[in-house]
């Protein structure tokens, strides 16, 4: 029986997927992979991928779009901006967050977010919610209508005073977790400590932005971390503790490891590429740039989290993209000067830095094999969040969304990049690769030079049941 031809058919891949490494023509029809082999006749289109390495399109599982924020702050990229940023360093999938305020119900959340995105996605994409509200008809009505409809991971907060839950609550909503198959994301840092630090230093007039490092030590991470672990274990419910930076943390979920237990770790470019220092070293506003939560730690904890990364400890590698303007008064300068380290919004953008950053220092530096690459940036947080094998895999079946590597040698500029952020943390930074082409449903979305816009093609994606398997009991080091 004679087979339509292939829509399009990339040749002379090197595919590399979360477990293998092989030669193939990749065959696709209506936006999806359909067949694996060689020879593969001929399609409508052809891309000769000259041998290169191949990878499924990046899943950013965590990052923040057009998120609404308390007044004058505004987030720079909406999920236009912020989707074309992502396609250009090789991101497909994006998941950043449905934000429920305090007194709003969840329901309303998802609905505002939904008309946020709608129409201007040009990737696909999912939600997080985040629960800052968890009365009864939250958790009795809403959280579990909307896990059964595919909204199936929340995140939790222990610090930030919008958002911060106490232990209670946060045990409340593990519960739900457990009772529902969600994947409950929880952001560890003690909010109490956090700000008593905050005021001596206030007090002593230390309010420039590298101050932010010195209220937030490691020590508030590793305790919330632990508590954390705790609270999961009291409930019997995995976790993913997001944005984890060093080494006190990473101690906390190795033992936790070591006993056997579901805790599942998320790290981001920051805690490899800055430290502290990048928050300044003096005085100067410039370090605002870099002031996110939890903040770079120093070298040795750099080389913690790569550790991690190499031997299993983490799970998902995301970008944890939160995007404000450095000269802005919706941004790093809210109301348009100058301010104390409390007031100045947190967060960095690195949505389009996060796999190139990755494949050039993890991959071609030798630090972490060509799979395991894949498995933190797609195929991990793709089936963490229940859109595995449709996402983060090069497999029959699965959406066409993949990566062609180019290695070369890039210095990189906020100038080349295609957020609607007025810096990247990483400028002047060289790099040894970048996407030659992306590809979303079998279509160029960015050629190695141009983006080839497709907004309002990004579609909506439900959720299914995390689909993880429990984490492999990392070695400690030295063992
Ligand atoms: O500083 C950060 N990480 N900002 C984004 C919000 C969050 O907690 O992830
Ligand atoms: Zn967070
Ligand atoms: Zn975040």
């Amino acid at each position: 029986m004679m087979r339509e031809p292939f829509d399009v058919v990339v040749r002379n891949a090197l595919v590399a997927t979360a477990c293998d490494t092989f030669h193939a023509d990749i065959g696709i029809r209506k936006g999806r992979i359909v067949q694996l082999g060689s020879d593969l006749p001929a399609g409508h289109s052809e891309i000769d991928a000259q041998g290169r390495v191949v990878t499924p399109g990046g899943v950013d599982a965590h990052c923040h779009l057009d998120q609404p924020m308390q007044a004058p702050a505004c987030m720079a990229d909406n999920f236009d901006s912020g989707t074309r940023s992502a396609a250009c360093g090789g991101t497909t999938t994006v998941i950043p967050f449905a934000a429920q305020q305090k007194g709003q119900s969840l329901r309303a959340a998802v609905e505002d977010y939904h008309q946020r995105a709608e129409g201007r996605a040009h990737v696909d994409y999912a939600f997080h919610l985040i629960v800052s509200d968890p009365t009864p008809q939250v958790l009795e009505n809403e959280l579990p209508e909307l896990i059964r409809q595919g909204y199936t991971s929340f995140k939790i907060y222990m610090t930030y005073d919008d958002l911060k839950l106490n232990d209670g609550q946060i045990l409340d909503l593990l519960e739900i977790a457990k009772r529902h198959d969600a994947m409950a994301m929880i952001h560890a840092e003690n909010a109490d400590c956090i700000e008593w630090l905050t005021r001596r230093l206030e007090a002593s007039g230390r309010t420039a932005p590298r101050y932010h490092a010195h209220a937030r030590p490691m020590l508030v991470e590793r305790e919330a971390t632990h508590r954390a672990i705790a609270l999961s274990e009291l409930v019997d419910v995995p976790i993913l503790i997001v944005h984890v930076s060093g080494r006190d943390a990473v101690e906390q979920i190795r033992n936790a490891r070591a006993l056997g237990m579901k805790i599942f770790a998320e790290t981001c470019p920051q805690y490899l590429f800055l430290t502290a220092d990048d928050l300044g070293i003096d005085d100067s506003y410039l370090g605002a740039r870099c002031v996110c939560s939890p903040p770079p730690r120093d070298k040795s904890n750099q080389k913690v989290i790569w550790d991690g990364l190499a031997d299993g400890l983490f799970t998902v590698f995301s970008s944890d993209h939160a995007p404000f303007r450095f000269n802005a008064p919706e941004g790093k300068k809210p109301g348009g000067g100058e301010v104390a380290f409390r007031h100045i919004p947190n967060g960095i953008p690195g949505l389009e830095t996060r796999m190139p950053l990755l494949y050039s220092e993890g991959v071609l530096g030798g630090k972490i094999t060509l799979n395991r690459f894949v498995e933190l940036t797609a195929t991990n947080p793709a089936k963490a969040y229940g859109i595995h094998p449709r996402k983060g895999s090069i497999a029959i079946g699965s959406d066409a969304d993949l990566v062609i590597w180019e290695e070369r040698d890039i210095s990189l500029t906020n100038a080349s990049l295609h957020h609607a952020v007025d810096y990247t943390p990483y400028e002047g930074m060289r790099l040894r690769a970048w996407p030659r082409l992306t590809l979303v449903n079998g279509e160029i979305i960015w050629d190695g030079e141009r983006f080839h816009p497709r907004q309002g093609q990004g579609r909506f994606l439900h959720c299914g049941r995390p689909s993880l398997l429990p984490p492999p009991l990392p070695p400690f080091p030295g063992s």
